[in-house]
């Protein structure tokens, strides 16, 4: 296309060209005619009027053309090329308002698309590099290359670690029925993905109605022909060479994909990767060993080690239903939950400085005994806040919703608890829900001080605390997560010991 608008540009200048000379070369013959007449003294009047004439019709002609060639041309190339200076200087995103009318207003056109596209490109490497969330680079990268590229979903889904299981991560899409997300996995081997995770190519699908019924088995390529994709454009996502998924541009429309769209979208594919590796991957590694060292910490005065597991299913419900109420809809986003499921565990990372006499003492504590024994919550935030400071990462708190946690999670929500005694709002939200949480497992559970509480008696306890010790909009969550609560209750109860009259 590009090809095409600047041929069509050259002809036209050669045509203009091509008829200046022409008529210069007709006004120098017609005056060097005209010179050999007079010389010769010859015949004068009509030939000689003619001459004029043509002389000066060619003139006027040599005029209007080179007003049109300067002012239409030359001035317009002129300006295109101090705005790739412009460009080149670093003010990438300069835009021409652009005249219709001029030769190279196509061109002018094709540099602002280039620009604003250079414009996008930076932008994306900046967010990367400031350490943006992986959720907010998926958003920018969805909004922002939509003009020139054509997509209406862009989907990702990782690889397990051994390669055998492949789960949609994350999916953005321009209809809000999305069937295919976050969650969803299948074996690799029922997919068709097995080539371009191993030749590392891209593939191109362009009607993907026509590839379902060639494949009806591929219950993925239902799910997207369902949400209205019709074709899509497949690319391996890697870090430092290892492929770690798959990232899908799909259309609405058939035939939307070629081959001049593979270089860029790879480019973008790679941004992503970076940002995903940067924000996500290290992230979980730091997490894995740091969580390691929780469980640790947790087996001492809970030898049943579900604790943890519990409590993060726990408060992954009640943010789940947290997000479902509208005020909370904005706040307890997906990169939110994720923070909960990756934090909560940590909550009690403290109690590894608590001396053993007062944490596994079996009875009732002294009050100066609580006293030592609330400081787990100081220990904790100062322990992660070490942990924060040594990964060298100035540019964010990766830790942030950690330290909260640690902190505030025995904070209640009428002003009585510690360590600080913030009361409502002021206590941060992800602690006000691992509060709710923590309580409901602790109640549930035999400690070296007590036999575990029956469930039904667990709620009551949690229901009555509502605008007391809790936040009433988590205790609602938590009640709206009841099933879901019972169910994770009864799968992860292992060794927990016997409800006292169950
Ligand atoms: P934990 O055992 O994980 O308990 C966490 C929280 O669950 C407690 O925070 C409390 O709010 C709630 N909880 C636990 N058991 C009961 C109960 O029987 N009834 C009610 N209504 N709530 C309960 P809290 O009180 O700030 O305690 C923090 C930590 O201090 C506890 O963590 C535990 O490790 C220790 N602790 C608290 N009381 C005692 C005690 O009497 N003896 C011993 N050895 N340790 C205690
Ligand atoms: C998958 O095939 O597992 C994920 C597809 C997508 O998210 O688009
Ligand atoms: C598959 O072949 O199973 C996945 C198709 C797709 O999502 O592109
Ligand atoms: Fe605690």
């Amino acid at each position: 296309m590009f090809q095409h608008k600047s041929s069509k540009l050259l002809r036209s200048i050669r045509f203009k060209v091509t008829a200046l000379m022409l008529s210069a070369m007709i006004a120098v013959l017609t005056i060097f005619y005209m010179g050999i007449q007079l010389r010769i003294g010859g015949r004068t009047g009509l030939i000689e009027m003619l001459l004029t004439g043509v002389l000066a019709v060619c003139i006027v002609m040599i005029i209007v053309l080179l007003y049109v060639l300067v002012k239409k041309v030359i001035i317009p190339i002129g300006d295109l090329s101090k705005a790739m200076e412009k460009m080149a200087e670093g003010d990438i995103g300069y835009q021409f308002n652009v005249d219709a009318e001029s030769e190279i207003g196509q061109m002018q056109k094709n540099f602002n698309v280039l620009s604003r596209k250079l414009l996008s490109t930076y932008n994306l490497i900046e967010k990367i590099n400031r350490g943006q969330s992986f959720d907010d680079t998926f958003e920018y990268v969805f909004k922002s290359f939509k003009e020139f590229i054509p997509y209406n979903r862009i989907g990702m889904a990782l690889i397990d670690e051994k390669g055998e299981e492949i789960r949609a991560e994350i999916a953005r899409s321009d209809s809000s029925n999305i069937r295919l997300s976050n969650g969803y996995a299948i074996p690799v081997k029922q997919t068709s993905l097995m080539s371009v995770l191993e030749t590392g190519q891209p593939r191109i699908i362009n009607d993907l109605k026509a590839y379902l019924k060639q494949y009806p088995h591929s219950e993925s390529t239902k799910l997207i022909v369902e949400e209205g994709v019709r074709s899509n454009l497949t690319l391996p996502l890697k870090v430092n060479d290892k492929c770690i998924g798959i990232i899908f541009f799909s259309s609405h429309r058939k035939n939307s994909y070629n081959h001049s769209h593979v270089n860029f979208l790879s480019r973008l594919a790679d941004h992503l990767a970076v940002s995903f590796e940067k924000s996500i991957l290290v992230e979980d590694l730091v997490l894995a060993a740091i969580t390691g060292f929780a469980n640790l910490a947790e087996s001492r005065d809970n030898d049943t080690g579900k604790h943890i597991e519990r409590m993060r299913d726990y408060s992954v419900v009640i943010a789940r239903h947290l997000s479902l109420n509208p005020k909370y809809a904005d706040i307890v986003t997906r990169e939110y939950i994720r923070k909960i499921y990756n934090f909560s565990p940590l909550h009690d990372i403290g109690k590894v400085g608590i001396r053993d006499d007062i944490l596994l003492k079996p009875g009732k504590l002294l009050p100066e005994e609580f006293e030592i024994m609330k400081e787990h919550t100081l220990i904790g935030a100062k322990t992660l806040k070490k942990a924060e400071k040594t990964l060298k990462n100035k540019s964010r708190s990766l830790f942030k919703t950690g330290i909260e946690i640690a902190l505030y999670h025995h904070e209640k929500y009428n002003g009585t608890g510690y360590p600080s005694g913030l009361a409502g709002d002021d206590i941060p939200l992800s602690a006000r829900i691992v509060s709710v949480a923590d309580v409901f497992d602790a109640l549930t559970s035999k400690r070296p001080y007590k036999e575990p509480f029956l469930l039904e008696q667990s709620f009551k306890v949690i229901a009555d605390e509502r605008n007391k010790s809790f936040d009433p909009d988590v205790v609602d969550a938590f009640l709206q997560g009841k099933d879901e609560i019972m169910e994770i209750y009864e799968s992860l109860s292992g060794q927990r010991g016997r409800a006292v009259g169950s």
